[in-house]
């Protein structure tokens, strides 16, 4: 066995020898006929995730596609030593036909344009989450039967939480009737409470409180619950928030044919009690759903 840990570890000739070597596989490349295909990924990971890495990892895997993968890449790529995300774009899709990239700065994604490779938003800090949205939009046709007109409660930290930012977007187009139901922060017991509403370029839905809930859980034909974003509010400490739950008692005011979705991870707001509902969507069908999902979407990006 030969390592390769200084220059002079290799002779002159077997500097020759790799040359030719490079030589070959630059010919080769991208059409090595000894691969499966010719495809390769880069999954990017600069912020923590179960579902979004690991179903796209195994949607590569299953398409047979090999993926390079960081899960911790603000340390351990350089981005760390101050690279661009110009810069990183520009280097990733020299190695791959495809980069999933995750980033807790919203503004990495006015950069994928440098990539050569197409770019999939697995998350852009409090921005989007856009193939959250399409598994979510998914989950409800599948359980619905279609998306159109339903009434929608969206729960919990609507500001910060990405996935809210692309799901109502897709929501709208599909004419349904949107309320919220934000989560209050309280930074301090000194300071008044700050509502935690939707941008307003998000448009304008209308907003209950949380201890009106219960008056329209009825009608609600998807409960959309999320959880509040502790990690981006660096008052968390000290702070108190307060948030509908969803439980044994407020699940009876729901109606038979009502789905109950979460994005997941989910803390406090759902109580492991309702998990067993047939409403309950969020633990096996939206998570398979992902995973489907991403599937169809690599194979539509790369046309495989
Ligand atoms: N829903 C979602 O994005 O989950 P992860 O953070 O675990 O990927």
């Amino acid at each position: 066995m030969k390592n390769f840990l200084k220059i002079e570890d290799f002779s002159k000739e077997e500097i020759d020898l790799i040359f030719e070597k490079i030589d070959k596989v630059k010919k080769d490349y991208p059409s090595n006929k000894n691969q499966q295909n010719n495809l390769s990924a880069i999954t990017f990971f600069s912020e923590p995730s179960t579902r979004t890495r690991f179903s796209f990892e195994r949607a590569l895997s299953y398409l047979k596609i090999p993926v390079i993968s960081s899960s911790d890449a603000s340390g351990s790529s350089s981005l760390k030593k101050g690279e661009s995300f110009k810069d990183t774009f520009r280097t990733l899709s020299q190695y791959s036909d495809l980069i999933v990239f995750r980033h807790f700065d919203e503004k990495w994604v006015e950069y994928a344009k440098y990539s050569r490779v197409p770019v999939i938003n697995a998350g852009n800090g409090s921005g989007e989450h856009p193939t959250q949205a399409l598994l979510d939009l998914y989950t409800i046709k599948s359980e619905l039967g279609n998306i159109e007109n339903k009434n929608v409660l969206i729960c919990g930290d609507l500001k910060l939480g990405r996935t809210v930012h692309s799901l109502i977007k897709v929501l709208a187009q599909n004419n349904c009737k949107i309320l919220t139901c934000p989560s209050i922060l309280y930074k301090h017991e000194s300071l008044p409470p700050i509502s935690l509403d939707l941008p307003s370029s998000y448009g304008f839905y209308p907003s209950i409180k949380i201890n009106e809930v219960e008056d329209y859980l009825e009608d609600i034909d998807i409960l959309y619950m999320t959880r509040t974003q502790k990690e981006r509010i660096d008052e968390y400490n000290t702070a108190f928030f307060d948030f509908f739950k969803l439980d044994n008692r407020t699940i009876n005011k729901l109606k038979d044919k009502c789905v109950i979705l979460h994005p997941l991870p989910r803390n406090e707001e759902i109580s492991e009690e309702v998990d067993d509902d047939p409403r309950s969507a969020y633990h096996e069908r939206q998570i398979k759903n992902g995973l489907y999902t991403r599937i169809a979407l690599i194979q539509y990006l790369l046309q495989c």
